[in-house]
């Protein structure tokens, strides 16, 4: 065989190998079957409908504990996003209002306001060093993956903010509930936060925690 012609050989072997590649263009989330650690299986029959969401449209009630509300369009309930790797969601922060610090161990943020002041930051974890800004209107700040970040209304009014997340489905961790919120034993929650016993119990009968 001539160069050239194993030159081409190759060349329509890489191209049939990249297009077998982008065959499945999608894979709508089928809703009615359990989630996988990688997704949702995909959905047979899809429509435009599949690839497009309402449910961000409305304000959430942040008549709540923490006076702010989160409407996520992830690939529960959007399912268009299954396996695109990407989603989004909706902030709400009443007056005062907080997202309490919190990560998401499978996607880095991307936050833009829309209304109002958000006083926003992150925690690293080599350093602790913490990145704090105060956004308005138009801004935007990032929070890589898996870092401790929180966003507070700093403003007078009320504050919306979009948020992306580089994962269908980001996961979500608040380390107020993670401590306060459930049975472990005041004793264990005071000897690995340094916190002392009266304030956890305060906090876990705000939260609805026991022991
Ligand atoms: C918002 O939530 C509060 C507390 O659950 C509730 O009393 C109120 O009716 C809700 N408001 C709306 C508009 O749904």
């Amino acid at each position: 065989m001539k160069l050239q012609h194993l030159l081409l050989s190759l060349l329509l072997l890489a191209a049939a190998a990249t297009s077998e590649a982008l065959v499945q263009d999608f894979c709508v989330a089928d809703l009615t079957l359990p989630a996988t650690p990688s997704g949702y299986p995909c959905k047979k029959s899809v429509t435009a409908m599949d690839f497009a969401y309402s449910g961000l449209a409305a304000a959430g009630n942040t008549t709540n504990i923490i006076g702010a509300a989160v409407t996520p369009a992830f690939d529960a309930q959007f399912p268009g996003v299954n396996g695109l790797g990407l989603s989004i969601a909706r902030l709400d922060l009443g007056p005062g209002g907080v997202i309490p610090l919190h990560s998401h161990p499978a996607g880095s943020e991307l936050l833009v306001v829309i209304q109002g002041t958000i006083t926003a930051g992150f925690i690293s974890s080599f350093a602790n060093t913490v990145y704090l800004k105060t956004l308005i209107k138009g801004d935007i700040m990032v929070f890589p993956q898996g870092l401790l970040h929180f966003q507070f209304n700093s403003g007078k009014g009320p504050a919306l903010a979009f948020v992306s997340f580089g994962a269908q489905n980001p996961g979500l961790q608040i380390t107020a509930f993670a401590l306060f919120k459930n049975d472990l034993p005041t004793e264990l929650v005071a000897k690995t936060t340094f916190l002392d016993e009266a304030q956890i119990k305060k906090l876990k009968g705000v939260l609805g925690g026991t022991n």
